[in-house]
């Protein structure tokens, strides 16, 4: 199966921070490949800018050492190198700073896109958006692309938004959550609202609970001092599990278009109900033999959380009563994300009360080995009467759309190029992430006034034990979490 590729308009992107970590990992290699499938149209031209004084051909040195240590290389053949890094240049700017503004102004051409990605702290992005306007470098029609976080709380997200919206029109702000821009997240969209089979089915009146897992086998590492001041609530929970959980949850839009998906996932924001305290768990790695959560983050006494599991209610016709268990959580037993639709049992066992016992499960695994399980209940095979016994059918994506599915564009590559196309679809809204602000903050301030810790959890198990025993409590079980 190979990949359609969408031709798009010749651009200008500019990357502020263009010689850091995430330029380096994720954005360059994302338009090398985009480069390599023919979508960086002639002219097409990526400039890097920050403080570093560099010229063009040093920050083409710096591009290529990176798509080399970043890329297999298998897939960076020297031709394309060479002539992507043809199409790179450099500008030095300090983002509060009134230097190196004219330079890029004279590097930006008429009639083409005008792309500026902030990869930089967000403590810069006023800077740069006050100076993009203030020296006439954006055009009317430039799009700008802020990072994560957005926002430590609802406080500072209004403020940020604020700020951007002095300059730019929310049409030209796209906040990126590169979970939304995750091939499988969207295939959440193409399974829910492409087949008659589920929708019918997608309430409270089938569904017994879902399940969100997100888990990392990875410690906070060098991120220590940044994660101590966040957790897994304001770090995860706020954006990439509640974009996944809107998604499940949302009422089908009217069109696959970026202001009809966005006012339904606000409208599942809005419709949640305030957390009970008995319905959220907290966690933090702490096994002997290695170092634990405060030795990572240096501080003996933090009370940030490493891992996180949350009950959530919604109070709308389609779901009140089912609930919905969120999870994630640092140094678990494997690396997973998996979101588990599970039913309810039959209504009524012809086979003498073992139906009840066996549950459809709809499993839509996001990474590794993307695809969808679905648990159904078959005869087991043999003459020893009407035995039960539960398989999977299982679908691999790289199983059943054949070898080219391997290359699945990773998310940055499909988010930069809806910059460049101009579709905000996957990309959040103002509202929306104010509205996830809104319901995290009185969570996170119920926590702060409390004085407990949180639990400790062996690197490598499955979480605090507590949170089995919530689900426990209401006789439901978190699904196992395995590579
Ligand atoms: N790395 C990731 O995996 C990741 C994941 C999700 C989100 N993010 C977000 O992406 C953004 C960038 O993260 P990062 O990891 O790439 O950070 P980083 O490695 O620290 O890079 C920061 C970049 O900003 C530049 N910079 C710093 N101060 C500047 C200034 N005053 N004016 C102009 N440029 C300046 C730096 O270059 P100079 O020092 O030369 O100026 C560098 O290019 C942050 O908002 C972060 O939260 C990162």
């Amino acid at each position: 199966m190979v990949s359609r590729v969408i031709p798009v308009d010749s651009f200008d992107l500019v990357i502020f921070g263009g010689t850091g970590d995430l330029a380096r990992r994720k954005i360059l290699p994302a338009l090398f490949h985009r480069f390599v499938a023919g979508q960086m149209p002639d002219g097409a031209r990526v400039i890097g800018a920050a403080r570093s004084e560099l010229t063009d051909d040093e920050y083409r040195d710096l591009v290529r050492e990176a798509l080399t240590e970043f890329i297999p290389e298998d897939r960076l053949p020297d031709d394309q190198l060479n002539a992507f890094i043809e199409r790179m240049g450099y500008v030095c700017i300090d983002a509060t700073g009134e230097d190196g503004w004219a330079d890029l102004k004279g590097r930006m051409r008429e009639d083409v896109v005008r792309a500026f990605y902030f990869s930089v702290s967000p403590s810069l992005f006023g800077a740069l958006a006050e100076r993009l306007h203030e020296h006439d470098v954006a055009g009317p029609n430039a799009r700008i692309v802020v990072e994560k976080p957005f926002g430590h709380d609802l406080a500072s997200a209004r403020s940020l938004n604020a700020t951007l919206r002095e300059h730019f029109d929310e049409e030209q702000i796209y906040r990126i959550d590169h979970y939304l821009g995750k091939e499988t997240v969207q295939n959440l969209m193409a399974v829910r609202f492409g087949n008659v089979l589920f929708e019918p089915l997608w309430n409270s009146q089938y569904v017994d609970h879902i399940q969100i897992t997100v888990a990392e086998t990875v410690g906070v590492g060098g991120r220590g001092s940044y994660y101590d001041r966040s957790g897994a609530m304001r770090d995860m929970v706020q954006n990439h599990l509640m974009q996944l959980f809107c998604l499940i949850a949302m009422e089908p839009p009217s069109r696959f278009e970026p202001d009809a998906v966005r006012d339904e996932k606000l409208k599942v924001i809005r419709a949640l109900e305030p957390v009970q305290p008995n319905e959220i768990v907290r966690g933090q790695y702490a096994g002997d033999g290695e170092p634990s959560y405060r030795d990572d983050v240096e501080d003996p006494r933090s009370r940030t959380e490493s891992f996180i599991a949350l009950k959530l209610h919604l109070s709308n016709w389609r779901w009140a009563g089912t609930p919905f268990y969120l999870r994630t959580g640092k140094k678990l037993r494997a690396r997973t994300s998996e979101i588990a639709v599970v039913f309810k049992d039959a209504p009524h066992s012809i086979f003498g009360g073992e139906t009840a016992r066996h549950r459809n499960v709809l499993a839509i695994r996001l990474q590794p080995n993307e695809g969808m399980t679905l648990r159904v209940t078959i005869k087991e095979p043999g003459p020893g009467g009407m035995r039960l016994v539960d398989v999977p059918l299982d679908m691999t994506f790289a199983d059943a759309l054949g070898p080219d599915v391997e290359d699945v564009p990773d998310a940055y590559e499909r988010l930069v190029m809806d910059v460049i196309r101009g579709n905000q679809t996957l990309f959040m809204r103002g509202d929306e992430v104010e509205a996830a602000w809104a319901w995290t903050d009185p969570v996170i301030a119920a926590w702060e006034a409390r004085s407990d810790v949180p639990k400790p959890y062996e690197p490598g198990s499955a979480g605090p034990e507590d949170a089995a025993v919530m689900m426990h409590r209401e006789g439901r079980k978190w699904r196992e979490i395995k590579a």
